[in-house]
């Protein structure tokens, strides 16, 4: 690839996604590229690029999918969900229970596993929220991601990582070589596509929000602006949960640190009082 094609593809997916991609970065470049070339039956990256310079934008569309890295798996890390559970579920019950609702969103939640692992953590406890509202809303730049997300439907590989097996029998169907999640689950959660750059006031407040391993790919002044509008969701006590190697530590002043090993922390707003969400541990 030229230096020319390397620069103008990094500023494209830059200002398109965020993902920053310095110049030792032209292997992954390539590599994410060269399954559209052949699916487009082009000859090469170079006329690819060559397509996005002239603006196409169903292809400039595919080739930010395609350069997003979607690694997922349920529950990850498992920490931060036992601390959703056992924290803040607890607390948002105690806080919340004039309105009986509350509002979880999944950031750059790839497949769909993330915000899945928040719903079945919730359902785990219905019988604490009897009649109560609870939306899960899952977005993510890849309108690909996002409609593998929407089926729910997922091969051994995925349920193996991280799928404890009395969930797996619990939550999902065995349908030949595929599990499905069941309905019930499913119905819980919206998934929408959405790019973090853009204005995310539209998707409502939250009382808790999931942004694991999406800053990480991102350059620390387009890191400062996600947070700022992160926070704006939050409803005054909301949670953020991020990556367990991500921080707003030297990024944002906007959240307050509760578990930074674990990538947790609350809303922080000098005129408003603490986080009630996220107060002592509280048995459900
Ligand atoms: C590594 S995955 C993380 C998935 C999940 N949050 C987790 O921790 O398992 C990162 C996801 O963020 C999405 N993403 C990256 N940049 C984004 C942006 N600007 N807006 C929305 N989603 C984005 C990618 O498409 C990808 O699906």
């Amino acid at each position: 690839m030229s230096p020319e094609d390397f620069e103008f593809a990094a500023q494209f997916v830059k200002e398109r996604s965020g993902l920053v991609l310095t110049r030792d970065k032209v292997y992954l470049l390539e590599n994410r590229l060269m399954p559209v070339v052949r699916e487009m039956r082009l000859k090469s990256v170079a006329e690819l690029i060559a397509g996005i310079r002239s603006g196409a934008p169903a292809l400039q569309t595919t080739v930010i999918d395609a350069m997003m890295a979607k690694d997922t798996g349920f529950f990850r890390d498992w920490k931060p969900f036992v601390h959703f559970r056992t924290v803040v579920l607890p607390n948002i019950r105690v806080s919340r229970g004039m309105k009986a609702r509350f509002r979880v969103l999944s950031a750059g939640v790839s497949t769909g596993q993330e915000a899945y692992s928040v719903a079945m953590t919730i359902r785990d406890v219905s019988s604490s929220f009897p009649g109560w509202q609870v939306e899960v809303v899952g977005i993510d730049i890849s309108a690909n991601a996002i409609a593998t997300a929407a089926k729910g439907i997922y091969s051994q590989f995925d349920v193996q990582r991280g799928l404890p097996i009395r969930t797996l029998l619990q939550y999902f169907t065995k349908q030949e070589d595929v599990w499905v999640l069941n309905d019930g689950v499913r119905n819980m959660v919206k998934f929408q596509p959405w790019n973090l750059l853009s204005d995310l006031f539209p998707l409502g407040r939250f009382d808790a929000i999931f942004c694991r391993n999406v800053l990480v790919y991102l350059d620390l002044k387009t890191k400062l602006e996600v947070l700022q509008k992160l926070a704006r969701l939050l409803v005054d006590d909301g949670v953020l949960y991020l990556g367990l190697n991500e921080t707003v530590t030297g990024v944002s002043s906007s959240f307050r640190a509760i578990d930074p090993n674990l990538g947790i922390y609350a809303a922080h707003r000098a005129d408003r009082p603490a986080s009630l969400s996220l107060g002592a541990k509280v048995d459900l």
